[in-house]
């Protein structure tokens, strides 16, 4: 697996952002490589399997730890994809990149059932741009990561981390809207453990 990732210039709405892999790398070392990556780019290599448009990842099975930056375009439609993958069990872990656009609705349906939530400080630069994101960007992990030490002390040197061990209050409602069945409390992590 190499590092290296092509960049393309960041323009607000172009879906071609490549995570910058200065950023990314620590994670990669702590999980001990990503399995999945679902929404790659032609180039990027961040991932064991790195599933393109061409292939889909959205109608691609999810598994193992799954690193998600996903096109911001359609960014509810991945989280909610990935949401049901992990509470299937497909996978380890998600690990996910996004704009913390708080005011939206699918920040507050999936971002606040979470384990983990980094506002990063400052701006990223995505990957071959020479400027820096139009919005600030939130780390939120699910899953077994969000217990993995490195991984909480890479995000936490890197902005405001919050961990929603306390997500059962409040969330049930949100989860029993779009997971139904599912108990907030009984999910790993929950503040119930
Ligand atoms: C924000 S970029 C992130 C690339 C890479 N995951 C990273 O972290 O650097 C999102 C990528 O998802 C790709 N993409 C768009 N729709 C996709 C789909 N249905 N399946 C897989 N990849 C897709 C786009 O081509 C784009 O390169």
């Amino acid at each position: 697996m190499t590092f290296e990732a092509v960049g393309h210039v960041y323009e607000e709405g172009d879906d071609k952002h490549d995570t910058p892999v200065e950023f990314v790398a620590p994670l990669i070392e702590a999980v001990g490589g990503f399995d999945l990556d679902p929404s790659a780019s032609q180039s990027s290599d961040l991932a064991e399997r790195n599933v393109t448009k061409d292939e889909d990842g959205l109608s691609t099975p999810w598994h193992g730890d799954v690193w998600l930056n996903p096109p911001y375009s359609g960014v509810s439609d991945w989280l909610e994809y990935g949401r049901d993958e992990y509470y299937r069990g497909a996978v380890d872990s998600i690990i996910a990149l996004v704009f913390a656009r708080t005011s939206t609705q699918w920040f507050h349906n999936h971002a606040t059932t979470a384990d983990l939530a980094c506002f990063v400080e400052g701006r990223l630069s995505f990957a071959g741009s020479d400027h820096s994101a139009p919005a600030p960007s939130v780390v939120l992990v699910w899953g077994d990561a969000a217990g993995n030490p490195d991984v909480v002390e890479y995000l936490d040197s890197q902005g405001f981390l919050v961990e929603l061990r306390d997500r059962d209050v409040g969330a049930q409602d949100r989860l029993d809207s779009f997971a139904p069945g599912v108990n907030a409390r009984e999910i790993p992590g929950s503040s119930a453990d």
